[in-house]
This record gives C-alpha cells, sequence and structure tokens, in this order.
C-alpha cells in the first residue's frame, strides 16, 4: 500500500493521520485512500500502448458507490453479477455500453432488466442460459449483444476456492460446448453473439496461465473465422494479484501488457478485463481496538473488535493481512501471537505473527489491504452491524457509509 506511511512513529494514509480520524468513532472501521485507486489506475491504463482495453471493475470486489465514482471518471465500466449491481453501476452513472454482467446463475428478472437497459454484453454460461436470453429477448422485441464465457480448463496457481478456469468448476462452458453453440447460432434470432470472456480465477501470481488463456483464444479465433463467425470482442476475466504482505512479489502487469498488446495486434479484436482486485485491494484498511489481550500457553491472543464477518478472507480462505499497529514505538517484542475477532468460531483468527511488537489493551492496529472482497464479504453475523466506511482524497476525509444501527437489524 503506498500511501500507507509511517511519520514520527504515527500511521498515515495519504496525508492523514489515522489516530486523528478516530476521534469519536467507533471501531472497527473500513478506510479507503482515493489516490491509491487513482494510481491502481493509471498503472493499468499505462500498461497497454496498443490494445487500449475497456477496465470492467469487478464491482463484487467493492461495492461502495462513492469508490465506483472515482472509477468512473476515469472511464472505467463495469462487471456485474446481479441485479443489485448492476442497478449500483448505473447508478454510479457507469454507461450501459461499458457493462458487463457475468455468473452462471442470472434469473429471468435479471436477465429482462440487463436487456432493456441493453448493456454491452450479457455472458452467458450455459446453453440454457442463451436459450432463455433469447426467449425473453424476442418477447421484448430487442436484438441483445450476448458474450459466451468459456471454461477453459487452465489451472491457474492459486487458492482453490477461487479457481474458475478447471473442468471441476462450475463456471463457463466447455470447449465443444462453445463451437457447438456457434454452429447453430441460427437458433437465436434474437440474440448477437459478439463477445468471449475467460475468467480463470483470483490472486494470480504470475502471467504463465494467462499465456495459456490467451494462446488458446489465438486458436479459437483461427477456428471461427473457418465457421465464418466473427466475435467484436475478448474478454480476458480479471484475477491479477496483489501482494498482501511486504515480501510478497508483484503481479508485472507491464510485462502482462506486452503479451495482451501482441495479441491485439494479431487480431484486432476489442480487449476487455474485469479487474476487481487490482484496482481496489490496496486501497483499503480495517482501523481496529485491542479489547483483550490474554495467554493461553505460551501464545498471546491479541482480541480485535474486527471480526470475520467484517473481513472474512481470512477465515474462509486463510489469506492473511499485514496488521501494522498505529503507534509505532516499541522495543520489546513478543515471540507469538495470534490476532483474532470477537466471533463465536476458532476460524475468526487474522493469522499468527512471530516477534511481534508488545501491543496494549486500547490501542488500534490498522489490517492493511481490505479494500477488495473485505466489506463486500462482511455479514451481520452474531448480530454485528455492519461497519463505517470512510474515503480519504488527498488529506480530506468524510464518512461515505454510516455504521448500521442494532435497532435496524432487530
Ligand atoms: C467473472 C469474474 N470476473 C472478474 C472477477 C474479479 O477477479 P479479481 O478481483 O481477482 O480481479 C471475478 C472474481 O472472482 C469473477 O468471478
Amino acid at each position: 500500500m503506498d500511501t500507507l506511511n509511517i511519520r514520527n512513529k504515527n500511521l498515515y494514509l495519504n496525508d492523514v493521520k489515522l489516530e486523528k480520524i478516530l476521534k469519536g468513532k467507533q471501531t472497527p472501521i473500513y478506510i479507503y485512500s482515493v489516490d491509491q485507486i487513482k494510481k491502481n489506475i493509471k498503472e493499468i491504463q499505462t500498461s497497454f500502448k496498443k490494445a487500449q482495453p475497456l477496465i470492467c471493475f469487478a464491482i463484487k470486489a467493492n461495492s461502495n458507490i462513492n469508490i465506483l465514482k472515482v472509477l468512473k471518471k476515469k472511464n472505467i465500466g463495469a462487471d456485474v453479477v446481479s441485479m443489485g449491481e448492476l442497478k449500483l453501476a448505473l447508478k454510479a452513472g457507469i454507461k450501459p455500453n461499458k457493462i458487463v454482467f457475468s455468473g452462471v446463475g442470472k434469473t429471468e428478472q435479471e436477465i429482462k432488466f440487463a436487456i432493456q437497459k441493453e448493456i454491452l454484453s450479457i455472458n452467458a454460461e450455459s446453453s440454457n442460459e442463451i436459450e432463455l436470453i433469447n426467449k425473453i429477448s424476442g418477447k421484448l422485441k430487442k436484438q441483445t449483444n450476448i458474450g459466451i464465457r468459456l471454461n477453459p480448463n487452465i489451472v491457474a496457481k492459486t487458492n482453490k476456492k477461487i479457481t474458475t478456469g478447471n473442468k471441476t468448476n462450475k463456471f463457463g462452458v466447455t470447449i465443444e460446448n462453445f463451437y457447438n453453440i456457434i454452429t447453430n447460432k441460427e437458433k437465436f434470432e434474437n440474440l448477437n453473439i459478439h463477445l468471449l470472456s475467460v475468467h480463470i480465477g483470483s490472486q494470480i501470481k504470475d502471467i504463465l496461465a494467462y499465456k495459456k488463456v490467451i494462446k488458446l483464444i489465438d486458436n479459437i479465433l483461427i477456428k471461427l473465422k473457418e465457421k465464418k463467425h466473427s466475435i467484436s470482442y475478448i474478454d480476458l476475466g480479471g484475477g491479477m494479484s496483489i501482494p498482501y504482505f511486504k515480501k510478497d512479489s508483484k503481479f508485472n502487469f507491464k510485462k502482462f501488457g506486452i503479451e495482451v498488446d501482441k495479441f491485439f495486434k494479431k487480431h484486432q479484436k476489442k480487449i476487455i478485463f474485469e479487474i476487481g482486485r487490482y484496482l481496489t485491494g490496496n486501497c483499503g484498511i480495517i482501523i481496529s481496538k485491542i479489547i483483550y489481550i490474554k495467554k493461553i500457553n505460551d501464545r498471546f491472543f491479541v482480541i480485535l473488535d474486527a471480526g470475520m464477518n467484517d473481513m472474512a478472507r481470512s477465515a474462509i480462505y486463510e489469506s492473511f493481512h499485514e496488521i501494522i499497529p498505529l503507534k509505532k514505538n516499541r522495543k520489546k517484542f513478543v515471540k507469538k501471537i495470534e490476532f483474532v475477532g470477537p466471533i463465536c468460531e476458532s476460524s475468526d483468527t487474522f493469522g499468527i505473527y512471530n516477534n511481534y511488537f508488545l501491543l496494549n489493551e486500547g490501542e488500534y492496529v490498522c489490517i492493511t489491504n481490505c479494500g477488495a472482497y473485505g466489506r463486500t464479504l462482511s455479514s451481520n453475523y452474531n448480530m454485528r452491524p455492519l461497519i463505517e466506511e470512510i474515503i480519504i482524497d488527498k488529506n480530506k476525509y468524510r464518512t461515505v457509509r454510516q455504521r448500521q444501527k442494532i435497532e435496524d437489524l432487530i
């Protein structure tokens, strides 16, 4: 997180001392840096010299409308997976012609709404879904642009819970199925199949798997020419990783951009990406207060007021985030500590740290890199309200979502 920095032993986000924001506030709190998002957008957009792809933000990563507005101003579109996300994207001002709709289980109601809004592409994931879109389009007297999501059976090296391109995953159609649909496209008189999409997973660290996808699509495009079917858009999905700890490697966007540019030069198809984590992951933090510190045998449990209901990634994927105290002024180290939440589950843990600073009850820590799949995976488990969200833009900050009230949950 480039915008997170220590000055005079105090933690800052952009130019704002985090301790200052906490005055009168109830923790835990999500805080996002607009400056960091803008940096990320610039890095991505300048990695492609020729392809000039349409970057659609995968809203499942972060659904704060103020963040969507920042992205929209920088020409970013949206990748949505539900009626809720589609309505949110439109409300944020994102134009329908920059919205793609993914997902294996779109309902009739969702498809109807997407057709009426004339979005860029409904990316279908089965022949049954294509038949349904065709039927609804006919009833609405519309010609609908759709994409087909391919399951390429390419294994991305990442957590098995977030791989999506294997033949054992529920996503997309097989290559045989894809050709079969294209060969029989006349059956779908109300559809224009104009896009091919692939998304093989999330938090993918190297570009090898993407190279395999590009090679596969290269072959498919050659075969499609023989079948006299032309595709206008290639949607390469998202999945680019971010470092969660300083020692983690960074996804090489520049190198990736060169590969995509080569592909673009050969086929001249409009390229789309559905990027979530890489755009907003490192823009967000959670500030949490230490409620208790207790010792069981040789381990210190640091019990935070943030739990797995506020930030579920560690509990679901066992993926841990660097945690930094707000005040860095310590000499003594504790051999082994575990940051945990207050939820009644042993999976409510934020990880074990060795040789950590000595901490005190009542002080604050910062859980880093929570800007993607943080708030969006939150729940009211244990009857806990969803927490406040604050945005920092340069040195100004404001609350952009209030903390829920317990009464509203009741
Ligand atoms: C279809 C689709 N597109 C895009 C994404 C975004 O992935 P990421 O946040 O890793 O970029 C996902 C997330 O899993 C997805 O399922």
